[in-house]
């Protein structure tokens, strides 16, 4: 068993009456001027940013504001924020939407107190060591950036799309209102499902598999998605299943499921350069890549693969033929994927059949020239990446 470190200090704050709660929230972990941070336009549409600013007025919180976040955040708008941030004294950064939001949102907040390039932390060239305090208003369960170290962002310049992770960048605190979620349309919301349980599956199909509490608690909450996401796919205002999944995201993403085990993250990694390259929605992207990294990699622990088929997918023990019931369970969640409307290959996902060059280019990008690998099951090198990228373009 690995050893670990848990951290999650993010302070969550959930259900309906949770939103009252931000201006208090807001000074108490040391917010006295605040950038109210959101993307396009469902927070606008939805009145939650109204709602949001008015209740940081009324708790004598003063703020800025900065809209305009695109899914697959931009580096451009991180520049923007910036700049507001230093211009106006913003000392709190409150991000009011999903993962694009608080992502670009952590980028302002070390590019605020850096000296350099802030895309120079997400090339790794530096590791920093302080940062404005971030902190959500959730509006879409998905990426787990409500609690992660994690940030994401993309950089125009090339379609490169980078994550960058650091304790530092974890949440002050969550607020959750399933009752938000419900504006979400159906390819949101599978998209959504789909990352979030993929956060755990990068940490269920590993070598190291003997820690049962981590496997027992990744099987769990793998199977509640799964059958939550068809509750509020038929009702979309199913208070009680869009709660179940906006907490999910959170624990699927806080490092709960990955305790005790070395994580893999290749699909993940294999489709950032897909949401790089189309400006397709990640979770869909995952989907489209998923199944046939798990052909190409299930050999390397194949019982955990037949335990994923039985224990998540409810396919049958063939006791006999392991290999068999592994495929089973593969070929179950391609069904599963189909079943909420996410691809099961390139082709689905942009529409068109992908050309030889355009794998070359994302190979390049996620080997970073040949110089990188990824993964931990099997250490994926270029070579893999474009086995990989071939067995899914569909
Ligand atoms: O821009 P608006 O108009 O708000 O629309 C958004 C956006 O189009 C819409 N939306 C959000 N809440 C809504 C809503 N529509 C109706 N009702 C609501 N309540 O949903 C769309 C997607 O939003 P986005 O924030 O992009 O979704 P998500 O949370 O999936 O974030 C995706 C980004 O997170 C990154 C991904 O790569 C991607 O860039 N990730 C971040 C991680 C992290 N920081 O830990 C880990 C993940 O693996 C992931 O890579
Ligand atoms: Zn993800």
């Amino acid at each position: 068993m690995k050893d670990f470190n848990y951290y999650a200090p993010t302070e969550v704050v959930f259900g309906e009456q949770s939103e009252e709660q931000v201006a208090h929230l807001v000074k108490k972990h040391g917010g006295t001027k605040v950038l109210v941070h959101f993307g396009g336009q469902s927070a606008v549409r939805s009145g939650l940013l109204d709602k949001i600013c008015g209740l940081l007025r009324e708790g004598g919180v003063d703020y800025v504001t900065l809209g305009g976040v695109v899914p697959n955040p931009r580096l451009s708008l991180v520049h923007q924020g910036i700049e507001l941030c230093k211009k106006e004294g913003v000392d709190f950064i409150l991000a009011v939407g999903g993962g694009s939001v608080i992502d670009s949102s952590k980028a302002i907040a070390y590019g605020v107190c850096y000296d350099g390039e802030v895309w120079d932390i997400y090339m790794g060239k530096d590791h920093p060591t302080k940062m404005l305090p971030v902190a959500s208003v959730l509006t879409i369960p998905a990426a787990g950036s409500e609690m992660s170290e994690a940030s994401v962002i993309t950089n125009e310049d090339g379609d490169v799309k980078v994550g960058y992770s650091n304790n530092l960048a974890r949440p002050k605190f969550a607020i959750m209102n399933p009752k938000r979620t419900f504006t979400l349309p159906p390819y949101q919301t599978a998209a959504g499902v789909t990352d979030m349980m993929m956060h755990t599956m990068e940490r269920y199909f590993t070598k190291d598999d003997d820690m049962d509490l981590t496997t027992d608690l990744a099987e769990a909450v793998l199977r509640s998605m799964k059958n939550a996401v068809f509750a509020v796919l038929k009702n979309p205002e199913d208070y009680r299943y869009r709660a179940q999944i906006m907490w999910g995201g959170s624990l699927m993403h806080n490092g709960l499921t990955g305790c005790g085990v070395r994580d893999d993250w290749a699909t993940h990694q294999l489709e950032h350069e897909l949401s790089g390259m189309f400006d397709v929605t990640h979770g869909a992207g995952l989907a489209a890549v998923w199944p046939s990294w798990a052909r190409y990699v299930m050999h390397e622990n194949l019982s955990r693969f037949v335990r994923f088929a039985v224990n998540v997918m409810d396919v049958p023990n063939d006791f006999t033929d392991p290999e068999g019931t592994a495929l089973k369970g593969i070929e179950a969640m391609e069904r599963f994927y189909h079943a909420i409307g996410m691809p099961i290959n390139i082709k689905e996902l942009i529409g068109r059949d992908i050309t030889d060059e355009e794998i070359k280019g994302m190979v390049g990008k996620c080997s970073r020239n040949g110089e990188r690998t990824v993964g931990c099951l099997k250490v994926l090198e270029a070579k893999d990446m474009e086995t990989i990228y071939q067995m899914a373009r569909g």
